[in-house]
């Protein structure tokens, strides 16, 4: 069937989830951190992702702030830095984390042709509703769903199954979009036809299902999604 329905991943695939640690490297009195701001970013991220993993396996299931929180603890500690302020910063800026240059432009598109576009995200929701307000995105997408209406992180299927409950679509009708391989991938095995944006250019996951189309970025995403 064709694709009506566009559904975007947030952090990672929207989001720039680096640039909360960029940007406070750069504030004043930052110069520590301006020195190990990429493997902070890099540790937040990996410890946030398996933190979501785990409890999804184990059914722990609490927010993904949360989970953000105990993250960057972890990278922090890992770093040997204990700064209370730093800290309150680092979470401050993940509620206004820059989206990617080309997001507003794609998202206007597909809705100038006609297709339904959301998110589909770990996020909470007042999370992602502070991220695409900051970004400016929010009235280009017809829904915001997040998992915290089920109670369980990604990969779980009942998080995928959000965008049929919402929308009435068949799996084949919606272009799933991610930056992260193990969330295209689950999606791929769910149903969904799939594009994975490949931005930091990594081998694929080996997982039982692939992505359709692999990309750098976003900018052939309504081109796919009216092709297919
Ligand atoms: C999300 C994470 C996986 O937005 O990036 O769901």
């Amino acid at each position: 069937m064709a694709i009506t329905t566009c559904v975007f991943d947030a952090y990672g695939t929207l989001f720039d989830v680096a640039g909360a640690a960029r940007f406070a490297a750069a504030e004043p009195g930052q110069q520590a951190l301006a020195a190990i701001w990429p493997q902070l970013a890099e540790d937040w991220r990996r410890k946030q992702l398996e933190y979501t993993w785990l409890r999804a396996i184990t059914g722990q299931h609490c927010d993904f702030r949360q989970v953000t929180a105990d993250g960057l603890d972890w990278a922090m500690e890992a770093q040997g830095i204990a700064n209370p302020d730093l800290r309150a910063r680092l979470m401050a800026l993940y509620d206004t984390l820059p989206a990617y240059p080309e997001v507003p432009a794609i998202l206007k598109t597909l809705k100038s042709q006609g297709f339904a576009t959301a998110i589909l995200s770990n996020g909470s929701p007042d999370m992602l509703a502070s991220a695409t307000t900051s970004a400016g995105i929010t009235d280009q997408l017809d829904a915001v769903l997040s998992v915290e209406s089920v109670g369980i992180f990604k990969p779980s299927a009942r998080v995928y199954e959000l965008v049929g409950q919402h929308f009435g679509t068949a799996p084949d009708q919606v272009l799933f979009v991610s930056s992260n391989g193990w969330d295209v991938c689950s999606a791929a095995g769910f149903g969904f036809t799939t594009a994975w944006v490949n931005r930091a250019g990594l081998p694929l996951d080996r997982l039982p299902a692939q992505p359709a189309h692999i990309l750098s970025d976003l900018n052939k995403i309504p081109q796919i999604a009216g092709a297919a």
